[in-house]
């Protein structure tokens, strides 16, 4: 069957056609529209501006993405998210059901997320997930462990009290006066530096959960800076990096020996991020030779509508349509909670 996916739920609008059967989907069209450039100035999303792209954006990513074709379903992001583009997506979707009568299928953005490492194209080879499978999500706004016991199955064993890992990334970038999203612009410097040089706090690493808490790291980083501010950015930014790395790690190594899956996700926005990527992969090959390492190619770490797509056909095999007159965004929607 052919899915429309669409996604809106940052700062990112996007459409994907894919083919999908019980072997598995792959990417026949897609188009995305990133914001990043216009958030760039503001440091950060804006909420309201984001509701406006996505408007304007929506409607000719949809049609080029179908390029003249019909899908048989349309699977939508429907939360968490920001409200301002959720509903852009959310009515998109409830209009093309309705004229189209086509099922509509409501998916978790972070759900998609998790799939996001099936996304491939028709010649490319991508492993589906073994079940049962740990997900570490990180991203702007998420920080969670979730333990998928079979397809569709989700349970969040652990997560963020305060800030996200990505937030975190952001927020000590701005400090040092580099662009949103800082993330990548971190992890470029960190190159050059030594991950050695500041010793930055690991926070709840010893703590007997999967909870994690960013704020504490974020608030040294900013101590550190405000009282050193000659130090050396390269190793600066390799240490913080360090920090957040052996946290995300540290938790995750503790969940995969307790519950033992037969693969291992690391996805979201931050899974871009190199340092942690090996460094994960290192740790799973570590603990256990029969559990599989999967990581999204770079291009579908971020938002992007072929996950959501796939995480939406998973609905489908179950039947697990909405009626679009019940469509609704849901800005909160927590995943295995
Ligand atoms: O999943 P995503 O595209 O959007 C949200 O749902 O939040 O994630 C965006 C986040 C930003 O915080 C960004 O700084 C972070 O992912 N990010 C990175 C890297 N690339 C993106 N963080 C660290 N290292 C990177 N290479
Ligand atoms: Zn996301």
């Amino acid at each position: 069957m052919k899915i429309l996916g669409i996604e809106s739920s940052c700062d990112d609008t996007s459409a994907a056609l894919l083919e999908c059967s019980k072997g598995g989907c792959f990417v026949l069209s897609e188009s995305t529209a990133s914001q990043i450039a216009i958030h760039k100035k503001y440091g950060g999303v804006v909420p309201e501006i984001a509701g406006r792209m996505h408007a304007e954006k929506i409607v000719p990513l949809i049609e080029h993405a179908l390029n003249g074709k019909k899908p048989d379903a349309i699977a939508i992001a429907s939360g968490p998210g920001l409200i301002t583009g959720l509903i852009v997506g959310v009515e998109a979707a409830r209009t093309l059901s309705a004229a189209w009568k086509i099922p509509a299928i409501s998916v978790n953005h972070m759900a998609g997320h998790i799939h996001s490492v099936e996304v491939k194209s028709q010649k490319s080879k991508v492993k589906s997930i073994g079940y049962p499978a740990l997900a570490l999500i990180v991203s702007g706004g998420h920080t969670e462990i979730i333990k998928i016991s079979a397809p569709g199955k989700y349970k969040m064993i652990g997560a963020t009290r305060d800030d996200a890992a990505g937030e975190c990334f952001d927020k000590v970038a701005k400090l040092l006066g580099l662009l949103y999203p800082g993330g990548p612009q971190i992890s470029k410097l960190a190159l050059k530096g030594s991950a050695k040089a500041i010793k930055f706090p690991r926070p709840m690493l010893d703590s007997n959960d999967y909870d994690f808490s960013f704020a504490g790291l974020k608030t040294s980083a900013l101590y550190y800076y405000r009282d050193n501010p000659k130090v050396n950015k390269a190793d600066f930014c390799a240490s913080f990096e360090q920090a957040i790395v052996d946290t995300l790690v540290g938790k995750m190594t503790r969940a995969i020996k307790k519950f033992k899956p037969k693969t291992v996700i690391l996805c979201g926005g931050v899974s871009a991020n190199r340092k942690l990527r090996e460094t994960l992969g290192t740790a799973v090959k570590k603990i256990s030779t029969k559990s599989e390492f999967l990581t999204p190619a770079l291009s579908y770490c971020m938002d992007n509508a072929a996950m959501i797509a796939i995480a939406g056909y998973q609905k489908a095999q179950k039947k697990e349509y909405a009626d679009w007159r019940k469509l609704s965004a849901d800005p909160n929607w927590e995943l295995g909670r």
